[in-house]
């Protein structure tokens, strides 16, 4: 096991803050009071083994999961370490869509994963061809990742697409990881989980993105019961238990979650109306529109050609603007760049005018 560096993760801790940020992927932070939680009931000590009952429940019921399929988690990247250390032994096949986001690449490597790619290009929309897909299922391909929505791009794949791709990993006696951490940006109705679509689907998810709740670190796994052992085997090796006030404040969330999200599709749905009409008036840009959530990945349309058009643009907006954008290269393209565009319009705008000014 050798741990290496994650660029991302260090650039979005340390290297992505600005006057305009527009490189966030998850909502501004609540308050209590935005909540509007009693607090003093929390209590410090309680026993939680391998999760608070109450909590395991509240994340089944939301999910239409059985209790027996929950892992309470710290935040989705908890939730893909554990899954991946459960399940890849040295030398086991990863499939991973591409682009991705780092951590899905960089954990099973970490763990000694072959690590094998599969291709949701632009020209097709962010989708994944299952023709193509299965005609390059590697060999000895333990488990296969996926996001949906996907990051960097935003774009839904519909159930039955994802039933598809986990009908192929079955027959290849593979296992499919589904990270969901965006997919409650979607309306209610159009929201279904992955999870028991096909009996080989884990999911993992949390309440960092969507609700403004990032700070407490609620995630979660969603995997078919007889899985759930191998990663509560893991659990035992990080730790002997959850953070018990997070987890009680998280179980009193999730019945306030529907309206959150209400409230936050007020400001959030007409700040994609201003990036549409933005990028449909920019020559040098191109996108394709995410299907929902807060982050799209335009392409520069580079005379130069020498396809770092996103990196150069992300570069030049914060050394003269103050302006934040993510570079596409951390998402396997400098083409692009990730927007983020869930911040006041006001700002927003600015920010937007300031891409063009760079562009
Ligand atoms: C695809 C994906 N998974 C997981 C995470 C991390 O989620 P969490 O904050 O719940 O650990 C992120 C954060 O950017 C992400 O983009």
């Amino acid at each position: 096991m050798r741990f290496e560096p994650v660029a991302y993760m260090e650039w979005a801790k340390f290297g992505s803050g600005a006057a305009l940020n527009l490189a966030r992927s998850g909502l501004p932070g609540l308050s209590f009071e935005d909540l509007g939680l009693d607090l003093r009931s929390i209590q410090l000590n309680g026993d939680h083994p391998y999760g608070w009952r109450p909590l395991i429940e509240a994340i089944a019921g939301r999910y239409g999961a059985g209790p027996d399929s929950v892992v309470p988690t710290i935040g989705t990247s908890q939730a893909v370490f554990l899954v991946c250390a459960a399940l890849l032994n040295n030398g086991d096949g990863v499939y991973v869509e591409k682009p991705a986001y780092e951590p899905l690449l960089a954990v099973p490597r970490a763990l000694g994963a072959d690590i094998r790619r599969f291709n949701r290009p632009f020209e097709r929309r962010f989708g994944v061809d299952p023709e193509e897909f299965e005609k390059g299922f590697p060999k000895g391909v333990r488990l296969v990742v996926l996001t949906n929505l996907h990051n960097p791009s935003g774009v839904r794949l519909a159930p039955e697409d994802v039933r598809t791709l986990a009908g192929v990993a079955a027959r290849h006696g593979a296992l499919v990881l589904v990270d969901e951490v965006y997919l409650e940006f979607l309306a209610a109705g159009n929201c279904r989980t992955s999870f028991g679509l096909a009996d080989n689907i884990i999911v993992i998810s949390s309440l960092t993105k969507a609700f403004g709740l990032a700070g407490l670190r609620c995630g979660w796994v969603l995997a078919p019961p007889r899985i759930v052992p191998a990663i509560r085997r893991v659990v035992d090796h990080l730790y002997v238990e959850h953070v018990f006030p997070s987890e009680q404040l998280s179980a009193r969330v999730f019945p306030l979650l529907d309206e959150l999200k209400a409230k936050s599709r007020v400001w959030t749905d007409p700040n994609r109306a201003i990036v549409r009409e933005f990028i449909e008036s920019e020559p040098r840009l191109q996108w394709i529109e995410p299907d929902g959530g807060i982050v799209a990945f335009p392409r520069v349309v580079d005379r130069s050609e020498d396809g770092s058009g996103g990196d150069r643009l992300a570069r030049r907006l914060r050394e003269t603007l103050e302006t934040s954008i993510v570079p596409g290269g951390f998402f396997e393209d400098s083409r692009h760049f990730r927007l983020g565009f869930g911040l006041p319009a006001s700002d927003l705008r600015r920010g937007l005018e300031n891409i063009r000014l760079k562009l």
